[in-house]
């Protein structure tokens, strides 16, 4: 296993990623832990990270000595080669200015760690990387022993070795996918230089999570607040799989959820996985609360405090009435999350983690958290699901709002407005999921990120047989996004938009017109309210 010493870098669980993707397990700690520790962590190879964009205010943080005492192979990534220099008879130049961005680094002689890995040559045969640098501090003398790696013009040492001892310093970033062969450098360090051996799968990343989980809880209990989205259902499936009854799942139907949702999930949970479940049918008391309620942002509060309390008086009966001691929240929190959370971003960024992740709500209920998947990214966190016997077609859903469909019903929410947006929706849905495209042979579903139907509280006219209808409108919206921050909206074929239409309109009684979002965000936003 690889140690991965964590200096402070927002970017450090990419390179915990990245090993991953080469199938060797490895493990991140603070950069302060103990010479003891890392001794008995007895790592085939160490990597030591970045660090945040102040260094130059903390460029005392060092590597416990054991890092160079271990006689393993060492990696120092951007600020984990500058400690590096230092701390064996180098020097840096700190410096409070920083460059950021895309560098080309001539790859200077023969390393082990570079030799063969290049992106292009240059007339003179130098091989050349084209990476993803911040640099600004930088190491300006080679320690003793080692040679000089890589360089660019305003960095003239990007990366140094010392070969015999096995210790390597490159000042770009070989995580962060804008470096393109930085994959192809860190499964080179663990595997060729620190000899991992690469047999790693999710699979073992389940035992492992498993033998923590049961590790942490003891013989105490667990609650976690499942809603059906990816993240609360993998940390579920993941957590029964450790400590199976001790673990209680609340799963509060708030009435606007998508059809059969709340169904599917206590089959899924309660029925096949034989996982206690609790559900709260809360749909009249939150339908109540948000009536005469048209500002979205009200709707949201509304929604997520209701969600907050429903979820603590249920948490404190089971509290109650459990016969072991209940001490644990349970929480999907996966790692963009924690990088999120560091700043409130946007005004939906107390939301956005949906209700479930509320600040505050372990102390105020008197329990620790229990956060599984903290350390792995989306990808990882489907792949985990399936490997855990989810199935796919739950782990690999678009995502849906905290406050469901009281954001897509424009305005007050009613129930009847939202029975005949359920139905357009899972219309919508079905089609998408059963039409491909030729071009790539997938689902619409799985070429669009989100997807879904908005009710607009307003009627317009029809025709339908002899007679004239006054009914609803509901618009389709799909969007292509990588990141959910810009998005375009999807150019789904026509005949797929006619159908769906055709199908809203012929069995969904009450909505006679079906419109398409063309708007991209920016401008507008994915949902509509
Ligand atoms: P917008 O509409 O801002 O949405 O372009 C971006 C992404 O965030 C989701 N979203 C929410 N998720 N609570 C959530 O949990 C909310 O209040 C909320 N509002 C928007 C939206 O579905 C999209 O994926």
């Amino acid at each position: 296993k690889i140690l991965i010493l964590d200096f402070g870098s927002q970017v450090t669980q990419l390179i915990a990623r990245r090993v991953r993707e080469a199938h060797v397990y490895c493990e991140i700690h603070p950069n302060d832990v103990s010479d003891d520790f890392i001794r008995s962590f007895a790592p085939k190879g160490i990597i030591l990270s970045g660090s945040h964009a102040s260094t130059y205010e903390d460029h005392e943080l060092r590597a416990p000595q054991a890092v160079w005492d271990l006689g393993v192979p060492v990696l120092g990534i951007c600020y984990g080669m500058q400690t590096m220099a230092v701390q064996l008879g180098g020097k840096v130049e700190w410096s409070d200015h920083r460059e950021f961005g895309y560098a080309e680094v001539r790859a200077r002689g023969h390393t082990k760690l570079l030799n063969g890995i290049e992106d292009f040559r240059t007339a003179d045969g130098y091989g050349m990387l084209q990476v993803w640098m911040s640099h600004g501090d930088k190491v300006t003398e080679l320690p003793p022993g080692f040679k000089l790696m890589a360089s660019t013009p305003s960095c003239p040492i990007a990366g140094m070795a010392d070969e015999t001892r096995g210790y390597y310093g490159v000042q770009f970033h070989p995580e962060v996918t804008h470096t393109v062969q930085g994959k192809a450098l860190l499964t080179r360090f663990v595997r060729d230089i620190c000899g991992a051996a690469g047999d790693w799968v999710m699979g073992d990343y389940i035992e492992e999570a498993v033998a923590r989980i049961r590790e942490q809880v003891g013989d105490e209990e667990v609650i976690l607040g499942l809603s059906g989205g990816v993240d609360s259902s993998v940390a579920a499936a993941l957590i029964h799989r450790a400590i199976g009854d001790q673990l209680t799942c609340v799963f509060v139907d708030h009435g606007l959820l998508r059809l059969n949702e709340g169904d599917m999930v206590m089959d899924m949970f309660a029925g096949k996985l034989h996982a206690r479940v609790v559900r709260v049918d809360a749909s009249e008391l939150f339908l109540g609360k948000l009536a005469g309620v048209s500002d979205p942002e009200a709707k949201r509060k509304i929604i997520g405090g209701l969600f907050v309390d429903v979820f603590k008086a249920e948490a404190a009966k089971i509290k109650e009435t459990h016969a072991r001691h209940v001490a644990w929240l349970a929480q999907g929190t996966i790692y963009p999350d924690v990088i999120e959370s560091g700043g409130a971003k946007s005004k939906k960024a107390v939301t956005i983690k949906s209700h479930h992740n509320v600040g505050g709500l372990p102390e105020q209920l008197g329990l620790k958290l229990l956060e599984p998947l903290r350390e792995l990214f989306k990808d990882e966190v489907r792949e985990l699901g399936v490997a855990l016997g989810l199935p796919p077609e739950m782990v690999y859903r678009h995502p849906f709002p905290g406050p469901g469909l009281g954001v897509r019903i424009l305005g007050e929410v009613k129930k009847d407005y939202a029975d005949l947006l359920r139905r357009a929706d899972a219309i919508f849905i079905e089609e998408l999921r059963n039409t491909k495209d030729e071009a790539t042979g997938k689902s619409w579903y799985d070429l669009t990120s989100q997807a879904f139907a908005v009710f607009l509280p307003v009627k317009s006219v029809g025709v339908m047989g002899d007679g004239r209808t006054y009914d609803y409108v509901v618009a389709l919206r799909a969007v292509q996004t990588s990141d959910f921050m810009t998005a375009d909206w999807a150019e789904l074929p026509y005949s797929l938009l006619k159908r769906v239409s055709g199908r809203i309109i012929n069995e969904v009684r009450g909505i006679n017109r079906v419109t398409y979002d063309v708007s991209s965000k920016p401008p507008a936003t994915i949902e509509w309210e």
